[in-house]
């Protein structure tokens, strides 16, 4: 056995610490469009506040700790009331986005299991927009996935294509308020008259656009009911960690009654220990998260809340009019809310993440080439605001500059020979065989992570996911 290091001082260790941040996203500089909601200063501190406060304190044990249980349910019952949710529904507090999506994934596979017990090979109703998390929640719990695409102009869910993929196995169908990609509201109340009819569970995942909605409706006086206020929408997910502004790990997934709410619980008298009752997939769990929350949403109260999101949607109306505005960029569609989505015409568009990173800008491309989809995408937020005016005028000299930029011979072989690939190539050799071909492999990398990028995006999902898979693996080599 090798020991661990030898004992360092604090202040060593912070300076190593700080070292190792030196090149990470420079997020409070208003010039990431992605990964982090900056609150400002003020927030922060009132967030690692009580964050620290609360960061042994164990939500595993209620009894132990009564606060917790106190600060989970004031948090949960603000969540409910923003969503309209009816006397007796409930919820739980969770880690993020993809737990609250998982669990409403699982509580369906347990309520079908209970109710409807002939089902014995479940299915849930994805638009091709859902979030990759449901996508995880199929693949951890043993549902099978059935893929909708999206409508090609409004990149919103397509209600008859839902309808028409129900089987009987079919237990739950999910829409998103907003989609992630796109920024676009799915036709939520149609869905829901569809689940109806058939009897089955309907989740709307507001992970990214449920905490925004509310407010831009009392911004612009457009309602587009969403939430609990439609009947048939039996479960929602809400991030408090985007645009709640709370430290990440802070989400809540509800659930119209309390009843299905225990389909989503785990408990174990069984083994030779305590008796475990999780309400949510971890156990042990901190209660910092939680306290902060707690914290932040007091702290920027209604009012708070409701500056935060004018100056979200006067950046995300400026953002768009630059946009449409500068020649050669297109908008994909206009956003519900504060995702934008846009591709370039007359060069590959990741060619300018890497253009924008040069000149500390952070945004993101999304793959998609096979549907002529792949686009750029920029969430967002409040502090985005006062950055807006440079953002579009580098914006527009990296459009200008990228012009004529033509798709490599090397992707465009890489396309070529995925076109003809079917289901039984989908093997590590045929990767090898595709990557070699766009000149990436042992000693051969690509020229840029654009390059990358349009690789990646040129081979099947199959083979892209076992790209990234291998990528990572790498990337996580531990140090010994
Ligand atoms: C619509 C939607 N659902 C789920 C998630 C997953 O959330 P998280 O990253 O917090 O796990 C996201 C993340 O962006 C999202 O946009």
């Amino acid at each position: 056995m090798a020991p661990l290091p030898a004992a360092k001082s604090a202040d060593d260790i912070f300076a190593t610490l700080e070292g190792f941040a030196g090149r990470d996203a420079d997020w409070r500089s208003g010039r990431t469009f992605a990964y982090v909601y900056d609150p400002g200063a003020d927030v922060e501190d009132v967030a690692k506040r009580a964050y620290m406060r609360f960061l042994t304190e164990n939500a595993l044990a209620p009894g132990a700790f009564p606060s917790l249980v106190r600060l989970e349910n004031e948090v949960v019952g603000f969540a409910l009331n923003h969503l309209n949710a009816p006397e007796g529904a409930s919820g739980s507090f969770t880690t993020g986005g993809t737990e609250s999506c998982l669990l409403a994934v699982k509580t369906a596979r347990d309520y079908a299991r209970a109710a409807k017990p002939h089902i014995t090979r479940p299915e849930l109703i994805l638009p091709t927009t859902a979030h990759a998390a449901f996508h995880k929640a199929a693949h951890y719990f043993g549902l099978k996935k059935v893929l909708v695409d999206v409508d090609p102009v409004t990149f919103r869910a397509d209600p008859a294509a839902i309808e028409a993929a129900i089987t009987p196995n079919t237990i739950q169908i999910v829409a998103s308020a907003v989609s992630y990609a796109y920024g676009v509201l799915d036709p939520v109340a149609e869905i829901a008259a569809i689940a109806q009819k058939h009897d089955l569970l309907f989740h709307v995942d507001g992970c990214i656009g449920g905490f925004l909605l509310p407010y831009i409706e009392r911004i612009t006086g457009v309602a587009k009911p969403f939430d609990f206020r439609v009947p048939g929408v039996t479960s929602m997910s809400m991030d408090w960690h985007k645009y709640g502004y709370c430290p990440k790990a802070a989400s809540v997934v509800l659930h119209r009654s309390a009843d299905l709410r225990r389909f989503q619980f785990f408990a174990c008298a069984e083994y030779e220990g305590y008796a475990i009752v999780n309400p949510t997939i971890l156990s042990a769990k901190s209660g910092g998260p939680l306290a902060a929350a707690w914290a932040v949403i007091n702290y920027l109260g209604d009012e708070g809340y409701l500056r935060f999101v004018r100056r979200i949607h006067e950046a995300t109306q400026k953002v768009m009019a630059g946009i449409q505005a500068i020649p050669g960029l297109q908008l994909l569609a206009p956003t519900d809310t504060n995702q934008i989505a846009f591709r370039a015409e007359g060069f590959p568009c990741f060619h300018l993440v890497a253009a924008m990173k040069a000149k500390d800008w952070l945004i993101q491309p999304q793959f998609g080439a096979a549907k002529n989809r792949d686009n750029i995408h920029l969430s967002i937020g409040q502090s985005n605001l006062e950055h807006v005016d440079a953002f579009l005028a580098d914006l527009a000299a990296c459009t200008a500059a990228l012009q004529g930029t033509k798709v490599s011979d090397a992707v465009l072989a890489v396309r070529a020979a995925a076109a003809g690939l079917g289901a039984a190539d989908m093997t590590p050799a045929t990767l090898l065989r595709l990557l070699d071909i766009g000149g990436v492999g042992p000693g051969k990398k690509p020229s840029s992570a654009a390059e990358m990028d349009l690789i990646l995006d040129a081979l099947p999902p199959k083979l892209a996911e076992m790209a990234l898979t291998d990528a990572f693996s790498r990337l996580f080599t531990p140090r010994r």
